[in-house]
């Protein structure tokens, strides 16, 4: 590969912290694990946060201590990754989709309420690509309805909207640290609240349903391993010190792509949406038009085969064959997110991507488009 889609971002004083832990006896459940909770509640804003192994672990605890389960409905975007989709599963509720606004590609809050039944437990909505646009009136609705909203901000670490922080927005919300992430851990997540019993339950539900107070081998209810280990914790502090600079290395990637592919009348070119400062997440571009899936997938394929690494964020999750066929989905449900789901190319973004790395992206998508969608 000549360039990456994605390459972390890890420091001699990253590696110093974790070999730091590696000489400790606090391997898990140690004092890195209240450290990094404790910062990155402070960094975001909420009472508490509660770390775990991943985002997927995160949403699905949420939904959990939230006591949502079989029979109930949760509504979401069926433009995300999967996990916001199959955490809901996973709870055993139904995954109601909303089609997307068109503009911030998250879920159209206009369209939410048609879909709020006796049934809806929650609202999951997902700030994508780390955008918050819209998640006011997301959570204006839920409130009118009496709805709590679990947020999923897992790539939205560090944006805001009109100055208030993704991961605020939500009676509950989400990070995740997966090494593509604006921080990363390897793998891990953190769940934000400002209630004390979410949190708590928590707590309980990611270490095997222990209480605060109980003995290890005393157990209150069912629960899981989702432990996050300290070696992981150490990662995550280092890297959250380091948030404002690598939130700007990634605003630099973003406008030199702005710059070189400004004029290309065949591409839509993300920006920061108005009243949003927006944390970086992916650089995705769409093709104009109508393309279909194959010219879009062609043109993957061919980048690709130039030794450029790029990808197809996201192919709709209501299509996807299982959620298909358990929910009675078809092509055309979601017109707007399908339509934006064949145009999607996600090109090579991570904080030390440099200005010629850039610069041979932007020159062989160039030349492919040239190849596949001639200028008319
Ligand atoms: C929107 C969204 N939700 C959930 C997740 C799940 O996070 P994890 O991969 O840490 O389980 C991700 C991670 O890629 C994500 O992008």
């Amino acid at each position: 590969m000549r360039v990456y889609l994605s390459r972390p971002d890890i420091t001699e004083k990253e590696i110093e912290a974790v070999c730091a832990v590696l000489r400790s006896p606090d391997l898990s459940l140690g004092p890195k694990l209240a450290e990094f909770e404790q910062a990155f509640a402070n960094y975001v804003g909420t009472k508490r946060a509660v770390a775990v192994n991943s985002g997927t672990s995160g949403l699905f605890l949420c939904l959990l201590a939230l006591g949502i389960g079989s029979g109930d409905e949760v509504i979401t975007t069926p433009f995300t990754f999967i996990a916001s989709a199959t955490s809901i599963m996973m709870a055993g509720a139904r995954p109601v989709f909303v089609d997307i606004d068109p503009v911030s590609l998250n879920i159209d809050a206009a369209r939410i309420e048609s879909k709020i039944s006796p049934k809806t437990k929650a609202i999951l909505p997902v700030e994508i690509f780390g955008n918050p646009a819209g998640f006011d009136r997301v959570c204006e609705i839920a409130q009118e309805h009496n709805l709590p909203v679990i947020e999923d901000a897992c790539e939205a670490l560090g944006s805001a909207l009109h100055g208030k922080k993704a991961g605020t927005f939500g009676t509950m919300s989400v990070f995740a640290f997966y090494p593509n992430k604006q921080i990363t851990t390897g793998e891990g997540g953190m769940i934000l609240t400002d209630r004390e019993d979410l949190a708590d339950m928590c707590v309980s539900l990611r270490n095997q349903g222990r209480s605060k107070n109980s003995k290890w081998l005393n157990h209150e209810r069912l629960g899981y391993n989702f432990r996050l280990s300290d070696i992981n914790c150490a990662l995550g502090i280092a890297q959250l010190a380091r948030i404002d600079e690598i939130k700007a290395k990634r605003q630099r990637a973003a406008k030199w792509y702005q710059e070189m592919l400004a004029d290309d009348r065949r591409l839509i070119v993300p920006t920061e949406p108005p009243g949003c400062e927006l944390s970086w997440f992916v650089f995705v571009v769409r093709l104009a038009g109508e393309p279909s899936i194959c010219q879009r997938n062609q043109i993957l394929d061919t980048m690709r085969s130039r030794e450029i690494q790029v990808s197809d964020y996201f192919p709709a999750v209501h299509l996807q064959p299982f959620i298909a066929e358990q929910f009675g989905h078809q092509e055309g449900d979601f017109p707007i997110a399908e339509s934006v789901c064949k145009s999607t190319i996600a090109l090579p973004f991570y904080n030390n991507l440099t200005k010629d790395d850039v610069a041979i992206v932007c020159r062989t998508l160039k030349e492919v488009l040239d190849e596949n969608l001639p200028v008319a």
